[in-house]
């Protein structure tokens, strides 16, 4: 395959033992500068130029966009998916892992265990939020911060606000999250690479450091993860739209919470705990993927009229709940299941033997009409919501 590895750092660890990495399998790859890139709107056909002039050809990208140029490396990224390009990590993706509290918004939506964050503007509202996630110590984050600069431990309630405070009077967003003290200064680090985690390091905090990150003097060491945390890790990077990506988790008294997810995991520290060849696993599974460019399948899919997608809940007292996908009447109605949420679990393409649970969540394509009679409205929605909410455990 012909790949172009987009970096601003072409002599970094990383970015060389991607290239060789791919010059090893026999790949043709280059290494491009994300920020000599121009992308062109005024023809017919989505195009880019690299150094001015229009870029040749290529089946594949891997990009790592540094923090410093998200805005323009992910529009770069999203012209490689308008042309077709595959990539394994979307410009959304990439989008919205950098942001904190996107990341984290999306993440809880599809239940992943992450410690108590909440995220507020005024004043007034700063107390009660420190001790809606358990009060101090507690964590405050910037929302773009990395390798640990931004993340601050603050002792007490009265320092948090005065940090927060300042912070907020500089125009700086930040998030407050509850303190996982449980974990001590260590944290997990697991590297996707499509649905697998390829290697993982434990990363240790140096003195009474609580932030772990390499950048701050952490140490690594391979750990072997336990099913739960690989589980989680995967789930994370896919829901975020990332492919290849480090997942960080701290080891909390209930299992794994996840904290971030990057997009360009540097390779230097996982591979040198491990002694495996990660750079190798990208390479391969870029490789094997790339006849699959991400297709916005919601934009595809409603593009005929009256047709949508939409997710049908099968409510505990529905006649739905005991009958099979094949007798619960969608087929007659024109709406077809295309995956089935259960809990956690996905199964897609569901069978028409597949009997139905109360609470089964059923994305589905079909007629907006007929769908429609079968979506709850809003007010029920919303009261369940309220129902089930339970606050977070709070630090003994
Ligand atoms: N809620 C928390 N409880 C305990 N330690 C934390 C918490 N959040 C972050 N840390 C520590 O701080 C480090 C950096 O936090 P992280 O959110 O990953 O920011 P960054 O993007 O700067 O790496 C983590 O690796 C972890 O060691
Ligand atoms: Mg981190």
């Amino acid at each position: 395959m012909k790949l172009a590895i987009l970096s601003r750092a072409p002599r970094s660890y990383s970015t060389q033992r991607l290239r060789t990495a791919a010059v090893d399998r026999g790949h043709d790859v280059k290494v491009l500068n994300t920020l000599r890139f121009g992308i062109d709107l005024t023809g017919e056909e989505p195009d880019l130029l690299f150094r001015g002039k229009q870029l040749s050809t290529y089946d594949a990208v891997l990009p790592r966009i540094g923090n410093s140029i998200t805005y323009f490396g992910t529009a770069v990224v999203r012209q490689f998916e308008q042309m077709d390009v595959y990539t394994p990590n979307t410009s959304y993706g990439i989008a919205n892992s950098r942001d904190k509290l996107r990341a984290t918004q999306i993440l809880s939506r599809h239940k992943i265990p992450m410690p108590a964050t909440t995220f507020v503007q005024d004043r007034a509202d700063v107390i009660p939020a420190i001790e809606s996630v358990g009060g101090a110590p507690v964590v405050i984050k910037l929302l773009e911060g990395t390798q640990g600069i931004g993340v601050i431990l603050a002792p007490t309630l009265k320092v948090a606000e005065a940090i927060i405070e300042t912070l907020q009077s500089t125009r700086q967003n930040v998030l407050i999250q509850r303190f996982v003290k449980e974990s001590k200064g260590r944290d997990i680090r697991a590297l996707v690479v499509g649905d697998r985690v390829v290697a993982a390091m434990r990363r240790v905090a140096q003195g009474d450091e609580f932030r772990s990150n390499v950048h701050r003097g952490g140490s690594v060491e391979p750990v072997e993860l336990d099913e739960e945390f690989e589980r989680i890790a995967v789930r994370s990077a896919q829901i975020m739209g990332l492919r290849v990506a480090g997942v960080d988790m701290l080891e909390g008294k209930n299992g794994p919470q996840v904290m971030e997810v990057n997009s360009s995991p540097g390779l230097e520290g996982i591979e040198a705990a491990t002694k495996l060849d990660v750079a190798g696993a990208i390479i391969d599974y870029i490789d094997n993927q790339v006849a699959f460019p991400d297709i916005d399948v919601r934009q595809r899919l409603t593009v005929s009229t009256g047709y949508g997608v939409a997710e049908i809940v099968v409510h505990g007292g529905s006649d739905m709940v005991g009958k099979k996908l094949g007798e619960s009447g969608l087929d007659e109605r024109d709406i077809t299941v295309l995956t089935l949420h259960r809990g956690t679990q996905v199964i897609p393409n569901p069978r028409n033997k597949t009997v139905l649970e109360g609470e089964d969540r059923l994305l589905c394509f079909g007629k907006l009409e007929e769908m429609r009679s079968m979506i709850p409205d809003r007010k029920e929605r919303r009261v369940k919501r309220l129902m089930k909410k339970h606050l977070p455990p709070t630090t003994p």
